[in-house]
């Protein structure tokens, strides 16, 4: 009987068990010398709307290494460009593929996507999440603290500085899915949306999660990891202005890391802006951790790919 489908649409569609399970077996692809070519005769499809460095590459790298074949849909070059039908794309896409990767602007066209497709999908940056990008940061944070289990992850405090966007919402729901001891720490207008906020905090009362949304910066003190992400996110650009006015308070400096505990890592998803979000000094103090959490979306998108498709 054929398998249901799994799509990874946001944090929320995996369980503890499934977070865990997906980065322990991507800590132990990447310590294999030889790969198992486990995904031989597999093709995944990668719809990209925005730009992408590390996740276009790290998920065609995945594929190629586990003998998989990675096809890069440039979207102007499908018929959705004139006007075909969110339907009929994922009825038929799902007819030639065994999943799809979309990053897109509308968290609701991947939703739609998946709706109709019979074959796992996979959000790769949408406005409101970016699942994968977390399970590699929480990959590099368990590599880095040398955490066993889950109860010793619950011990560290993480803290996202700055603005409340798809990565600090997927961070928002995998601490509350986790019960993590998380602050994030912004500007008040920059907040989380009221609805993911309360679906966490909802969320967090089963996992006795510690969440806080603060807007003092001594609340960073504590911290064992602090992670931040641009001001400005894709698509958000005429805003520019009154972003970076609201956010100069909270960049991560070395003043804002002398409040941390002293062996605190410094975290970021990439692409980075130095002086802005974080300073060129802890950038280049911390890129020891931050190239390693780039080369951890590698092995986590191998380890999701085969634990959804293989
Ligand atoms: N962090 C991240 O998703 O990077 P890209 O935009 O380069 O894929
Ligand atoms: N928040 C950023 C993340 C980039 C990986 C953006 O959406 O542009």
């Amino acid at each position: 009987m054929k398998k249901t489908k799994k799509d990874i649409l946001s944090i929320y569609d995996l369980s503890s068990a499934e977070i865990w399970k997906i980065i322990q077996s991507a800590i132990s692809l990447k310590k294999e010398k030889k790969s198992k070519f486990r995904l031989k005769g597999k093709s995944i499809g990668l719809i990209f709307e925005k730009p992408s460095t590390r996740t276009m590459v790290s998920f065609s790298a995945a594929m190629a290494q586990e003998d998989g074949t990675p096809l890069n849909l440039d979207v102007k070059k499908l018929q959705t460009t004139r006007g075909e039908s969110v339907y009929d794309t994922a009825k038929v896409l799902s007819r030639y593929l065994d999943a799809v990767v979309i990053r897109c602007f509308k968290h609701s066209y991947i939703e739609e996507f998946a709706k109709y497709s019979s074959v796992p999908v996979v959000n790769a940056l949408t406005d409101k999440e970016h699942p994968l990008q977390i399970l590699a940061d929480l990959m590099t944070i368990i590599e880095k603290y040398k955490i066993k289990n889950l109860k010793d992850l619950r011990k560290l405090k993480i803290s996202f500085v700055g603005d409340a966007n798809n990565v600090a919402n997927s961070w928002l729901a995998v601490a509350a899915v986790l019960g993590l001891d998380f602050l994030l720490l912004g500007p008040k207008n920059y907040g989380p949306k009221k609805e993911l906020l309360n679906e966490a905090l909802k969320v967090a009362k089963t996992t006795k999660a510690n969440i806080k949304i603060s807007s003092d910066i001594e609340d960073i003190k504590g911290s064992d990891v602090i992670y931040t992400d641009v001001w400005i996110s894709m698509g958000e650009e005429k805003e520019s202005v009154q972003r970076h006015k609201a956010f100069s308070k909270y960049q991560v400096n070395k003043t804002l890391l002398s409040k941390a505990n002293k062996n605190c890592i410094v975290l970021h998803c990439l692409p980075a802006v130095r002086g802005e979000e974080i300073s060129a000094d802890v950038m280049a103090e911390q890129e020891v951790n931050i190239f390693e959490q780039a080369e951890n979306r590698l092995h986590i998108h191998k380890s999701a790919m085969i634990y959804l498709i293989k």
